[in-house]
């Protein structure tokens, strides 16, 4: 039996090169080992203000983009959160079992509720990591494969998997992050701070969905220093992002890549890495746009996909509630 690794994506905003590296990228990787289940997260998406329309059709761009990056649909289970109304269930069971103390400790909710100010930072925003550990712990997954930015509701994910355990019984497997060291894709705009969905300037990000020309300008524009000279400095942010992404598309050293630079400038380095950035992503965006066309054929997969992830939440759920005394079976 394979081990089980799950993950998702929300399906607010475009989905940008930081989300493809943190998570997309490696998943494609790692589908030949494990036993994958991808979701696409629409009720996380709510915990901030949506358009219906605009999330409908997110939902199906992001689900798109999974099948057009490469991920396998015979062999893995795709499918939409809110399809699954288990993951509601043990929501609420969780949500009892966790305290308000380390709610409040986690550092995305502290950054988006301070940018959104008390009044307007929803319950939803505040128990959110709850959602997300009940979403990988229906599924006695192993391994998360994510990006840096969700280790921390990972670590929430597994003490609440322990928590339940030792009060309860054996009942959900502890999961493991499986986060890479460069799964931290920086602002193009601002490299002290990480590639968001929610910056404002189109300058911080590449989208999936990019023209070429927009990911020529976007690179051409990306902040560097007046140092000129292409080297891995950790001090240097804006070209050692740049370095990153070059590194994780080329599959070379830090040495290669330098070696391969040393003498040339940064104009010569954006050069090659927009071509780089070109040839992974434009596949990809074409692919997304012709799975599109055919809207029956996507609805026909995540409804099968949705189906599969109800059967294996079902059966966990009936046993968390029998552990609970919870019901009347
Ligand atoms: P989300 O939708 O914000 O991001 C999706 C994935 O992209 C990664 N990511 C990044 N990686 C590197 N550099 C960046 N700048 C960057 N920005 C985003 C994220 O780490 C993530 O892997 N809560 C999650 C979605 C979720 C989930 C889950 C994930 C819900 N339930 C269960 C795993 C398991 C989120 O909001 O990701």
């Amino acid at each position: 039996m394979k081990q089980i690794a799950f993950s998702g994506i929300q399906p607010s905003g475009n989905l940008h090169i930081g989300n493809y590296f943190g998570s997309i990228f490696n998943w494609k990787k790692i589908q030949n080992n494990y036993s994958c289940i991808f979701s696409v997260v629409d009720l996380h998406s709510i915990t901030v203000k949506q358009s219906p329309i605009d999330l409908k059709n997110k939902i199906f761009e992001v689900a798109a983009i999974y099948i057009a990056s490469g991920i396998d649909i015979k062999r893995n289970i795709i499918f939409v959160q809110s399809e699954v109304k288990q993951h509601l269930e043990l929501f609420w069971i969780l949500n009892c079992m966790s305290y308000f103390g380390e709610l409040s400790r986690m550092t995305q909710f502290k950054d988006k509720s301070k940018r959104l100010g008390k009044d307007q930072s929803s319950a939803g925003l505040f128990n959110y990591p709850v959602l997300m550990a009940s979403d990988i712990l229906l599924y006695d997954t192993n391994f998360v494969p994510v990006g840096y930015d969700q280790k921390q509701h990972i670590e929430l994910a597994r003490d609440l998997a322990e928590r339940f355990n030792k009060n309860f019984g054996e009942t959900f497997n502890v999961p493991e992050p499986l986060i890479k060291d460069d799964a931290k894709i920086m602002g193009l705009d601002n490299p002290e701070n990480k590639m968001s969905k929610s910056a404002k300037s189109k300058y911080n990000r590449i989208d999936i969905m990019d023209s070429n020309d927009e990911i020529v300008n976007k690179i051409k524009k990306a902040v560097t220093d007046n140092v000129q000279d292409v080297k891995f400095d950790k001090k240097r942010k804006g070209i050692y992002n740049l370095l990153t992404i070059y590194k994780l598309l080329s599959g070379m050293s830090e040495n290669e890549i330098e070696h391969n630079f040393s003498g040339k400038n940064y104009g010569y380095f954006k050069k090659d890495l927009t071509d780089l950035l070109i040839s992974e992503i434009s596949p990809i965006r074409e692919n997304t746009l012709s799975i599109l066309k055919n809207k029956n054929s996507i609805e026909k997969i995540l409804e099968d996909g949705s189906k599969k992830a109800r059967n294996i939440a079902n059966k966990k759920i009936i046993t968390v509630k029998n552990k609970l005394g919870l019901g009347i079976n």
